[in-house]
Parts: C-alpha cells; structure tokens; sequence
C-alpha cells in the first residue's frame, strides 16, 4: 500500500520567497515525494490565499486553479484575476495521484506581489555632491585614503504613527549597496544587495515584511550605503577604476503600512531624510573597508536621535535616466558558512597569519579585546609565499585589506559591510599581545544546493568539493571569473562551460532568468553580445562594452538551452529568442564565406591551454555551427518551423565548410590539438568514418602528451564526454584520475580546495605562474562536474522529455572509483543514484522521483542482468536499456576483465 503523495519544495517564478513579480502570470512549480513504483500525479489544485491559515487548508481567496486533471509540476501559469501590488500572499498545491486520492495540501510559501516601477512614489536620495550654501562640509580627515574610497553614508528618517499596524512591507533598492534598519533593527539578512545589474537599465528591489518591527507612535527608518558595483572599484581598469555608473551611492525605498482600520501610509525616501557619515571610512570591493569603532554613533537609527550635525540629503534624478525598479529573480547573496580561522604562524614583522583550510569569497570577523585607538589590520591571500607570508601578488590592484579600529569597550567584534575578499589566509598586524578570534565567512548569492556526489575516491571527493567551493565563490550576484583580484567580471565563456555543472551543484534557475537579464541589456545595437555581463567596457579605449568573442558571446545561447534542458523553461528561450537571432545575424553578416574570421573581437581561443595552441578560425567556425544546431533545436521548441529550417540549414553548411576547409583526408583537423578533436565530436561537425578517425587522433594527442590534457577553458569540459562517448571509458576515466601535471589532480596534490584558473598556477619546478593572471578560484575547469553527475552518477537530462521528466541513466563504472553516492534534487523530486563494486560484481540502484520516468543503459546484455521489478528491458548496441517510470530499482551483474577498468 503506497501513501498519497507529498508535494513540496514550493517554487514561484524559481524562488522559494518571491519578493515581487515581473509579470502578470508568475508560474509555480512544487517536487514530489512518495514511495511506489511507477506513480504519476493525474492532477493538481493551487491555491493562493490572504494567509498561510488559508492556503494550508486549501481556501484560496485570491485564486483556486480548481482540480485540474494534469499531470504538470513545473512552471505552471497563474491563471486568475490581475494580481494587486504590495500584497503578501501565500500559495500551497494538492496533487491526485494515480489512484486519484488527493495529497495534503504542501507547507505554503510566499509571494510578495511587489511594487511595479511606477509604483514607487519616493525620490533617490543620496549625499549632495556640494552642500547647499549655508551648509558646512564635514571637516574631518578621518575619510581620508589613499585609495580615495568614500565614507559610507548613513541615512535616516523619523516618523509617527498613531493607527494600529494590520501589515507592512518595506521595498528597498540601492545604486551601490545598502544595508536597512527600522527602530534599530537590521532588515533581513542578504549581504551587499540589490546586487549587480546595469544600473543605468534596471536595478533590483527586494521586498521584507516588517511588521513586527514597527511600533506605535515614533518610528526610525534607515540605511548605510556602500559604493559597491555602482560608484565603487570593479574590474581591471586602472583608468576606470571607479564611478561605473555614477558617483555616489544613492537609496530608494518605501515602506507600505496597512493599518487594522484599513488606512494606509506610505513612507517614502525624499526631503524628510538627512544623512551622515559614521565609523565605515570607507568599504569597497576591491580595496577593504576601514571601520573605526570610536566614530559609532550609537542609536543612529533609533527615533529621537540627535542628529545635530546630520545633512539633508538631495533628491536627484539619476543620469543617465532613472533605472526601471524591477523585484529580484534570484535568491540575495547571504553569509553562507561561517569556518573558524587557525593561527599557523608568527612572522618577523609580527604579522601572525591564520588559515582557514578553505579558500572562499567572503570576509573574516574579528573578535578582540583592545584599547581605544588599538588597531588592526587584515591581508587576505589565497596562497602563502615559500617563506610563509601571505602570497597577494596574483590580487593585482586589489588592496583587499579589511582595518578595524577599535572603541576599547570590551569584546568587540567586527566584519565589513560593503566588500568581500578571495582568501584563504589572513595576515594579521595589531597589537601583538590582543587575544583575537577570527571566522572566516563566505558568502554567495545564496542558491539551493542541489546536487552531492561521493565516491571511494579520496581525489575525486575532493575535485567534488573544489567544484563547489568555486561555484560558491564566484556566484556573487552575477557568475564571476575570479573573486580575489581586481576583475570580479561576468566572463561569459567561463560560465557557458561550467553551466551544466552549475545546474547540477547548485539551482541556478533564478540566478539564471536574472544574468539573462543584464546579457540582454549588455547585448550592444549591432545585436553583439558581450564578453561579459553586465557589461562595463574593459578597454580604456573603447567607449562600449567588448563584443563577445568566439565562444564567450556564444554563451547566452548555450547557458539558454542548457536552462530548458534542466528546468523545462521554455519561456525564458521565448523571451530572449530575438535576442539569440540577432547574435546569429551579428556573425553570419561577417561572416557570408561560412568561416568565422570576422566579427570575433578579442578572439581568446581556448583560452589558456596548454602545449599547442588551438587554431582560432577551428574553435570560432566550430561554435558557430554549435550555436546554429542549437538555433534549430531552441526554434523547434518554439515552434517555429522557418527558423528550424534556417538555423538547421545554416548547422549543415558551415559542418561541410568545416570539413572542407580544417578536416585532411586523413581525418586531422587543423592544429592537431585536443581542443579541435574535441570540439569537432562533440559538437557533431564530423561524418561516420571522420568521427573515428578524428577519436584516433584525440588519443594521440593525449598519448603525445604523456596521457595529459591539454585544453584551454573551451576544450576541457569535452574531454571526459566525449572519450566517453565514443568507446574509451577507461581513457576519460584516466584524465580524471591523473594526478601529475597538467590534470585535475595535480592541483589537488598540491593542497587546492578550489579550482584554479590555471593549470600550472603553481608548479615544485616553477613556483607561482605569472602574476599578471594567476587566481587559484576560478570555476572554468570545474566544467568537468557535468561528467562526474550526468555519466559516472548517471543523473542526465533528456533532450526528448527535459526538465528531468525523463532522466536518462548511463552510468559509467570504474573499480579505482570504487563506488559512487549521488543525488540530485531536480525541480520534479529527488534523484539518487549508487553503484560499487565487490569483486567484479557491480550493484547499481536508482530513485526515480514521482510522476518522472527514466532511461536506464547498463554495459550488460538483459538475460546477464538481475532485477527485481523492471519489466521494460530490452537489448542494445552496448548492453541493456530499461525503461522505468517512478520507484526504486536494484540491479546487480557481472563486468568483464575490461569493462572493469585498470586494477
Ligand atoms: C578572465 C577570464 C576570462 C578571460 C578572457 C580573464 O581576465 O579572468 O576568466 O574569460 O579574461 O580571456
């Protein structure tokens, strides 16, 4: 007897807690669980109510979809009246399943229906650049920095209420980054929001409900601004250091009361606030932040504060033009993990160093004892130099330096506001006798963790761990290269590589529908998109964004497709179809002679390969005819027959003038590296008998050199796949388990605990690579966690049937794996896969979530194959397929001497 179903993990638009809405049909999705093979859910029932009483018990008094009979879970439209602003709602679901007996209606979440740009009733506020006259500019030093990084400024406002309070909610947004408080209280917990977007385009808001926090008769609302992505430093450019957006922070908000009596009030930024500076000297992301304790201003945003001294602020419109107001679509960055710091050492200058065992982004919080005026500094690092110090030349013009001043009242305890470091270690100067305590804290854009692989491997754990800490590094509001030097960027190329494996560590559906949103609004008039989003341009003589190159403008269509593959999002393709057409349009009119010569801007090839370098005209026409196949197979799912016929047409010719122009006879592709082979299987550019031809040269290469990889960011994330898939198992599992230079494990073996940008950031022959460019977290070669998941896990997508509908299983066995444990919270239910070895027997089981089916491949003919429940098997090329829908099945069967694996 199975039960009824549970439906939970309740998403609105991708969001556990939607802070407002975009559109007019936010579309719901909720996962399943229940035992019992072969279960589907025959309908469902959404309800969305005034409270959480109500939808837990079914009444939806804003909307009740009814009993629908369908088997649909995932991005389901609202269909009801036009939802109102500022409402908080609460939605819950109850499905039938095959029997037809209903579940429990699911635990219900929220929605704020949000404040439509238009909505906002309240100016931007920001410190007046020159004070009115009569005003006195503060004539203090303190703000002074070599750095010239600004103080933060501190806002506030006081007001009353005399009518009881039924409901409010605050809409907040920053140009910079803010932190808000009402009567004292710090609102919610989301670090350096509203994060990053083109801030002369759109800026994000998010939404808290803050009802508890007011009180009757006087109130205080208030806010510290950070310069952040808007005026502060981000990226490289020494001659564009700062002020990418304007120059200075500015805030927006409003608090929406509905009293009992039915009454609103609205309190709104504008001429009632004043502004002023406190103990942050100054607080950037590329620099560090200077808080001096004996400048607190205790009860600054308490009502009936003194503010003598404080400033009125100005209103102002923003140039170039107000940005549109728009709810957040991805969960807030938040302070993540907190690890405690070790002091390892003492060095001569007094410099006592701590480790964290973990290289993350975040910051560190310091808990000391000390006299007023005592000081204390804090260098991070992700590295340590030969003789211990703190290794910082790889940060370029990152200061990365944190300064705490302390007030000498007792234990204080101190973390920054508005910056955040890559480190792994924290130098530390002060007064040397100070008992100190230091946590590292990381922080991300605070996404699901998804997915969780273990193996009998020690290595290979621990590459699972470096792909996540890297993931969880460089996640900050956008998709960034790197999180410790003065970049920080979102790089396209890097992402589009590491996508599927982002999707599978993490659910990056929001964080995804959000960096669409500043691609879009990158993507230059010509339809170029750019190298990295949001885009600020890179060259100092260039007035526009970098156009994307080969492989990193690509990045929107690749990243969009593996979207749907995941979530089943199909509307995201249709929001930004044209977007794609016009990239396509962008290189083909360079282009007409069907090589990608034109229109490639900085052309960066595979990028930082090692050995040979790819040849750039292979690695350009190759993405190009990839992102022509995918065109076809994105316009079929929008139903658009012309553009499948286009696109398909354009995949076949540039495959010939590929093969005409870089294929010889023999097979060889121009260059002869791993990367064109590579690429040129993988994106199905060969015929049949080239196909092989092109696997004999691929392991050639490697052969050559000394069974090492040696692709750049492009090419490695083909490497296990397409061994793999083309009938050298063993050969992918090779690369994957090297432990000697250039491979996975090399880093590894040198203690790395995230993925490094290079290959040989450090070597025992060379030391440190270059300084110029050598960061020890960026994700790119992480890409391989795509196979690790989809192949050794066997936990894949179905093209056919996406979204996880359908999971296709082909697990890849090893014996020097050993086993392996994984799972995958997909948006339909929790996957789990297991195998291991005992001798050459191998024991694989599977969790197919409800109402989702799969596709099972094992290497064993069926009647060698034993199982329980399965009745759908039948023969194929390379063993058995076996077709199942939901449940849990056992398999056990016996591998020859060579489908085992080296001993
Ligand atoms: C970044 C990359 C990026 C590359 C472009 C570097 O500075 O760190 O990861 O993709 O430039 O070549």
């Amino acid at each position: 007897m199975t039960e009824p179903f549970t439906a939970y993990r309740l998403r609105c638009e991708h969001l556990a807690v939607v802070p407002g809405l975009n559109t007019t049909a936010p579309r719901f999705s909720w996962a399943l669980a229940g035992s019992g093979e072969g279960r589907i859910q025959t309908s469902y029932r959404l309800v969305l109510a005034t409270s959480q009483a109500k939808a837990l018990a079914g009444i939806g008094d804003i909307w009740d979809s009814g009993l629908v009979a369908s088997p649909a879970q995932s991005l389901v439209p609202y269909s009801g009246r036009r939802l109102l602003e500022n409402r908080r709602l609460h939605w819950s679901v109850q499905v039938g399943d095959e029997q037809g007996r209903l579940s429990a209606w699911a635990q219900p979440a929220d929605i704020f229906t949000g404040l439509p740009s238009d909505q906002w009733g309240g100016d931007w506020i920001a410190r007046y650049f020159v004070l009115p006259t009569g005003r006195e500019v503060p004539q203090n030093t303190d703000y002074d920095n070599r750095f010239q990084a600004r103080p933060a400024d501190y806002l506030r406002r006081d007001f009353s209420l005399s009518t009881p309070v039924r409901q409010a909610t605050l809409y907040v947004t920053a140009l910079g980054v803010y932190e808000a408080y009402l009567n004292g209280q710090r609102i919610g917990d989301a670090v350096l929001a509203p994060g990053w977007t083109d801030y002369h385009q759109r800026v994000e808001y998010q939404s808290y409900d803050v009802t508890d926090l007011l009180v009757g008769g006087a109130n205080c609302l208030g806010a510290i601004l950070g310069e952040g992505w808007y005026c502060g430093r981000v990226g490289h450019n020494q001659r564009r250091a700062g002020n990418h957006y304007g120059g200075r922070p500015a805030l927006n908000a409003q608090l929406m009361i509905t009293h009992q009596d039915g009454t609103t009030t609205s309190i709104t930024t504008g001429q009632q606030w004043q502004t002023s500076q406190g103990p942050i000297c100054y607080s950037d992301m590329l620099v560090g932040e200077l808080y001096d304790a004996r400048l607190e201003r205790p009860g600054w945003n308490l009502s009936g504060h003194d503010t003598t001294g404080w400033q009125p602020v100005e209103s102002f419109l923003p140039a170039p033009r107000p940005p549109v107001l728009e709810a957040s679509r991805c969960e807030p960055v938040r302070e993540v993990a907190r690890l405690p710091m070790r002091e390892i050492a003492q060095l001569e200058d007094g410099t006592r160093i701590f480790d964290s065992g973990q290289n993350l982004a975040g910051y560190a919080e310091l808990s000391v004892t000390a006299r007023s005026g005592d000081s204390f500094t804090m260098h991070h690092a992700e590295m340590l130099a030969a003789d211990g110090s703190l290794y910082r030349e790889n940060l370029r013009f990152a200061v990365a330096e944190d300064i705490f001043i302390a007030a000498g009242r007792g234990i204080e305890t101190f973390k920054p506001h508005f910056t955040f470091h890559g480190f792994r270690y924290l130098g530390l100067r002060g007064p040397v006798e100070a008992d100190v305590t230091l946590t590292a804290i990381a922080i991300q854009t605070d996404s699901e963790t998804t997915g969780g692989l273990e193996t009998g491997n020690e290595m290979v754990n621990q590459l699972v761990s470096n792909i996540f800490w890297s993931q969880r590094g460089n996640f900050l509001s956008v998709p960034t290269d790197c999180p410790q030097r003065d970049e920080r960027l979102g790089w396209s190329a890097d992402a589009q590589v590491f996508w599927r494996t982002a999707g599978y560590v993490m659910d990056v559906s929001g964080f995804y529908a959000k960096w669409m949103e500043d691609i879009a609004d990158a993507q230059l008039p010509d339809g170029a998109f750019t190298d990295i989003a949001p885009s600020r341009p890179l060259n100092p003589y260039r007035l526009t964004a970098q156009p994307g190159a080969p492989g990193w403008g690509d990045g929107p269509i690749i990243m969009g497709w593996a979207h749907y593959l995941r979530y089943g999002d199909r509307d995201l393709l249709a929001t930004h179809y044209q977007r794609f057409v016009r990239w396509m349009d962008h290189i083909e009119a360079a282009n007409p002679n069907l090589l990608r010569l034109n229109a490639v801007y900085n052309n960066y090839g595979d990028w930082l390969s090692i050995g040979p370098a790819t040849d750039r005209a292979v690695v350009a026409t190759a993405y190009w005819a990839h992102i022509a196949d995918l065109m076809s197979r994105i316009a079929r799912v929008l139903n658009n027959p012309a553009d499948v016929d286009r696109y398909g047409d354009l995949f076949a010719r540039l495959r010939q003038r590929f093969a005409a122009e870089f294929v010889a006879a023999d097979g060889a592709i121009r260059g002869d590296t791993q990367t064109a082979y590579l690429l040129a299987l993988d994106f199905g550019l060969l015929e049949i008998k080239r196909r092989e031809a092109a696997m004999i040269h691929l392991k050639r290469t490697i052969a050559a050199a000394g069974g090492h990889l040696q692709t750049g960011f492009l090419g490695v994330k083909h490497l296990c796949p397409v061994l793999a898939d083309n009938g050298d198992t063993t050969g992918a599992f090779d690369l994957l388990l090297n432990q000697t230079y250039p491979s996975w494990g090399f880093s590894i073996a040198q203690g790395a605990t995230t993925i490094w940008e290079r290959w040989d950031g450090w070597t025992p022959q060379h030391g440190f690579q270059a300084r110029a460019m050598n960061s020890f977290n960026h994700y790119a070669y992480g890409s391989v966690g795509e196979w690790l998941f989809a192949r050794i896990a066997g936990i894949d997508w179905d093209e056919a049937d996406p979204g996880f509908a359908t999971i296709r299983m082909r697990p890849l066995f090893d014996r020097r794996i050993g086993f392996s444990r994984a799972h995958y919270q997909s948006s339909r239910g929790r996957i789990q896969t297991d195998w291991s070895f005992e001798g050459n027997t191998v024991r694989f089981s599977a969790t197919i979530p409800p109402n989702s089916r799969a596709l099972i491949e094992l290497p064993v003919a069926p009647h060698r194959l034993q199982y329980e429940t399965v009745t759908d098997i039948t023969a194929s090329a390379t063993g058995c397929q076996i077709a199942c829908g939901a449940g849990l099945y056992h398999f056990t069967f016996e591998l020859d001497g060579g489908q085992l694996g080296p001993a």
